[in-house]
């Protein structure tokens, strides 16, 4: 979600003359984009504002300035708190109102820094009634093969651990018209997957043109008609939301990528209750169940937090019975970290660090035995895979095959810029914990194009939009 906020910022920001550059170094804006999801997190923008300091410094020196603001989730939770710890910023705003950056570009300037070399201290945190959607101008830079489309923010559903009903607000659904002309403009500039995006994004109730409400599942079957658009995915999803429609489009939309994210978050009943997620262990067992009856190929993720206030030994140890039972294609786990202002912070029973950190080390263990197998029956497989940039290593192409795997792809050097957004067929020879290798299936280097559908002609790989 952040990386599509970074976009938008950027699209909202080109009519007034940025451009995104690789290095902080000499920029006249830097926005840092934030998530306050754990301690982590947070606390790795205040020692990021430390480093900027120095940029803004070199930049006033020589006789210019550079503008400091930051966005996101951090901002929303703490704006107050960081003006106060780092008065070098110039600006901080919510994760709702960047459709306001022109204006609180604007105010910035004429607000006079707050001492010298120091920062303008502009704040806007509101979660104003209007939806920024309806402001945002369309997109200025030409996406690659695969991009983001948000369709929902916000969660009404509270879990106990978790910020984002307080930071990104109740739960919001754009309507499914702006959605497909979102979508139909971005297969016209050439992309040919989309990642529907949300917090719950499951949850997804957008008003439809003929007055009633779409689903997600009805959404993605109108998505799949696009011309162009040959993958659909959606991400994160919760478990209580995945209804009769959704699972059908999983068996019907061949669009529908075999993935799913589906976090779990505890395998224990006691703790589930305790995180409110309002489901027991067993209900997202029969979920997954009928998943996988819809799609047999389903490649399963998950989210999942060790060391929840008052987990014992046996609960931790029903979460590895879980994970045994669902057998995952990959993973996300982490240690609970107390979030401020939500009830589970205030919980008596906080694990220490230690037992988190082997509970961490026994589950990522247990997770990355399965993605790794998961990866090695793979290898001799043939896979499509939607080549979407170059890789690390010349002569390397890097794409995601159905499942979601990053798949390193060897292809001659002459032929990159050609393939970089195709979609093709390749033979995976070799199996890591997070990536597989492979080759094309026919000859790429030569004049031989049928093999890879026509790689548009404005490609650049979606990478940092706003620097930092
Ligand atoms: N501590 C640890 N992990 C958390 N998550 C959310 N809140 C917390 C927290 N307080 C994890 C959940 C969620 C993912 C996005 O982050 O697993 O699904
Ligand atoms: Fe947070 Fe997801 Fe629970 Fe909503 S459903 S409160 S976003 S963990």
């Amino acid at each position: 979600m952040n990386v599509y906020d970074s976009t938008r910022m950027a699209d909202v920001l080109a009519p007034l003359g940025y451009e995104a550059v690789a290095s902080p170094r000499g920029a006249d804006m830097v926005i840092l984009n934030t998530c306050h999801i754990r301690e982590k997190a947070a606390e790795k923008v205040f020692s990021e504002l430390g480093r900027l300091r120095a940029f803004k410094q070199e930049r006033a020196a020589e006789g210019g300035e550079m503008l400091l603001a930051v966005a996101g989730c951090v901002a929303q939770a703490e704006g107050e708190e960081i003006l106060r710890r780092a008065p070098q910023v110039d600006l901080v705003f919510g994760p709702q109102t960047y459709h306001r950056l022109p204006e609180l570009v604007a105010k910035t300037a004429r607000a006079g820094a707050r001492h010298e070399g120091g920062g303008r201290g502009v704040l806007d945190i509101d979660f104003p009634a209007e939806s920024k959607f309806d402001h945002l101008p369309e997109e200025s830079a030409a996406p690659g093969a695969a991009a983001f489309v948000s369709v929902q923010e916000g969660c009404d559903k509270f879990c106990s651990f978790c910020v984002v009903p307080y930071t990104r607000g109740a739960e919001y659904s754009r309507p499914a018209a702006a959605v497909l002309e979102e979508a139909r403009r971005l297969a016209a500039a050439g992309v040919q997957e989309i990642t529907l995006l949300g917090q719950n994004v499951n949850a997804y109730h957008g008003e439809a043109e003929d007055g009633g409400t779409w689903s997600l599942g009805r959404l993605i079957r109108a998505l799949a008609e696009i011309d162009g658009l040959t993958r659909l995915r959606y991400t994160t999803s919760h478990p209580l939301d995945m209804d009769d429609e959704l699972i059908a489009a999983h068996a019907e939309e061949e669009k529908l990528m075999p993935y799913l994210h589906l976090p779990v978050q505890s395998g224990s009943d006691r703790i589930l209750a305790a995180m409110n997620r309002r489901h027991s262990a067993a209900d997202y067992l029969r979920i997954v169940e009928r998943l996988r009856k819809a799609r047999p190929d389903l490649a399963l993720s998950s989210d999942f937090i060790v060391g929840f206030p008052g987990e014992s030994d046996a609960d931790f140890a029903d979460t590895l019975k879980l994970v045994n039972e669902v057998g995952y294609a990959q993973a996300y786990s982490f240690k609970y970290s107390p979030r401020p202002g939500t009830p589970a912070a205030v919980e008596e029973a906080q694990l220490s660090e230690a037992v988190k950190a082997e509970r961490l080390a026994g589950l990522q263990q247990l997770l990355g035995a399965q993605a790794t197998a998961f990866n090695a029956a793979c290898v001799g497989r043939d896979l499509p895979v939607l080549l979407e940039r170059p890789g690390r290593k010349p002569g390397q192409l890097v794409g995601r095959s159905p499942y979601m795997q990053a798949v390193h792809v060897a292809v001659p050097e002459v032929a990159l810029q050609r393939l970089t957004g195709a979609l093709m067929t390749v033979h995976v020879e070799a199996a890591h914990p997070n990536s597989l290798a492979g080759r094309p299936i026919v000859d790429v280097g030569g004049v031989d194009e049928s093999a890879a559908s026509p790689a548009p002609t404005a490609l650049t790989a979606p990478t940092a939009r706003i620097t930092a």
